[in-house]
């Protein structure tokens, strides 16, 4: 298995409408394996394709990305996730995105999602998600379709948190030249 290449905001590919995946083969479950390495070393819950470059309909999530209890985690790859119903109610969840490091923000979210998707072995599923793992789904799917949590947050809200980052990303610039 091998880490990937992240991608951080502003990258273009992150705003890509992402092609559902059409071809199942080895090289699809190779990337799966990998953007779920990735996922793990970076100490994400959640990856989407086009995070590592691909713009594909393809996330890997685990709500429980332990590093000290490698058998509770519980890693799920989902290709051409979607969603078929979700809850009236909502909830508001402080969440964070690799692509967007060290930053964090209340996003309202529908609190129950059904998805619809096809697994590890090409085979189809539903599961109906509650909890953490129906924000992680929903934050991921978003990203299939080039959203990103900022764009949930009000003007004000998202131009202060993309300054933050921006002052975050000078700052790694200046650690890597010292
Ligand atoms: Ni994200």
């Amino acid at each position: 298995m091998s880490v990937l290449k992240l991608y951080e905001y502003p990258s273009p590919i992150l705003r890509e409408k992402c092609q559902k995946v059409s071809v199942f083969d080895d090289k699809l479950r190779i990337l799966l394996d990998n953007m779920l390495e990735t996922m793990y070393v970076d100490k994400g819950c959640g990856l989407a394709a086009p995070q590592v470059g691909i713009a594909k309909r393809i996330i890997v999530v685990d709500p429980n990305p332990s590093d000290d209890d490698l058998s509770a985690r519980q890693p799920m790859h989902l290709i051409n996730p979607e969603i078929i119903w979700h809850s009236e109610e909502t909830v508001l969840f402080k969440e964070g995105c690799l692509s967007l490091p060290e930053q964090r923000a209340d996003v309202e979210r529908y609190e129950r999602v059904r998805v619809h998707y096809i697994d590890y072995d090409g085979n189809e599923q539903e599961i109906l998600a509650d909890d953490i793992l129906a924000i992680i789904l929903q934050h991921e799917i978003d990203h299939l379709d080039g959203i990103l949590y900022i764009d949930h947050l009000s003007q004000l809200k998202r131009s202060r948190l993309l300054k933050k980052l921006e002052k975050y990303y000078n700052e790694e610039k200046h650690k890597k030249v010292e």
